[in-house]
């Protein structure tokens, strides 16, 4: 039940209520040309009876929804990402407080541009998350956690063995980024491409399962 006042949420979203209090909610990040109903049977199926908070990405790429904006393929500008991951942390903390989410379980489900905001929020927004999945990740920010900041927070990383967008070191280089942080991490090379395959749904549960 909403605990508070309705806001004016930033971020278009679906919320759907968990059945089970002891599973943990998922923010759920689209990817390129999604949209916030895209990731729901993906939350459903890595863990039944989560809660599920799935915003919709504010950037429009003629027409794709994203959330931070591309300048070409793989080519960002690092300030309008950091305003951008701010913004998003900003409406997690909106949402997760209105829809009665308890934000210090939330764990970030991202899968290729919403993994990379997922990551960033864990770079930047630290207290945003207790730990995230990342689905074909990519370093968008090049830029260390800070140390101790992600003590005690989680990561699992998925990456695509012929994933032709991901660069064959930027999984590696992300998850070194976050470890600098103190975040516990584990990286998985699935053999698959960019897209999902039902490997990563079962690396995701498995590695949620073991929170
Ligand atoms: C994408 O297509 O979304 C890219 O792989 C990642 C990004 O642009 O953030």
């Amino acid at each position: 039940m909403p605990r508070t006042a309705k806001p004016q949420f930033t971020y278009q979203h679906i919320l759907e209520p968990g059945t089970d209090p002891a599973a943990p909610p998922l923010l759920l990040l689209h990817g390129t040309g999604g949209d916030e109903h895209d990731l729901l049977r993906l939350g459903r199926a890595i863990s039944p009876g989560s809660a599920l908070l799935s915003p919709r990405g504010d950037v429009n790429e003629g027409g794709a929804l994203r959330f931070f904006a591309r300048l070409s393929l793989n080519v960002f500008d690092p300030q309008e990402i950091i305003q951008r991951t701010h913004a998003l942390a900003d409406f997690v903390t909106q949402a997760t407080a209105y829809h009665g989410l308890d934000a210090r379980r939330l764990i970030a489900v991202g899968f290729s541009n919403g993994a990379n905001i997922a990551a960033t929020l864990m770079l930047l927004r630290p207290e945003a998350l207790a730990g995230a999945v990342l689905l074909r990740s990519m370093v968008v920010l090049d830029q260390p956690a800070a140390p101790g900041s992600l003590a005690g927070k989680r990561a699992l990383l998925c990456h695509g063995s012929t994933d032709p967008l991901v660069p064959a070191d930027h999984p590696a280089r992300l998850e070194a980024l976050l470890r600098a942080g103190g975040a516990e991490t584990r990286l998985e090379t699935i053999p698959a491409s960019h897209a999902l395959t039902p490997q990563d749904v079962d690396r995701a549960r498995t590695w949620l399962g073991q929170a």
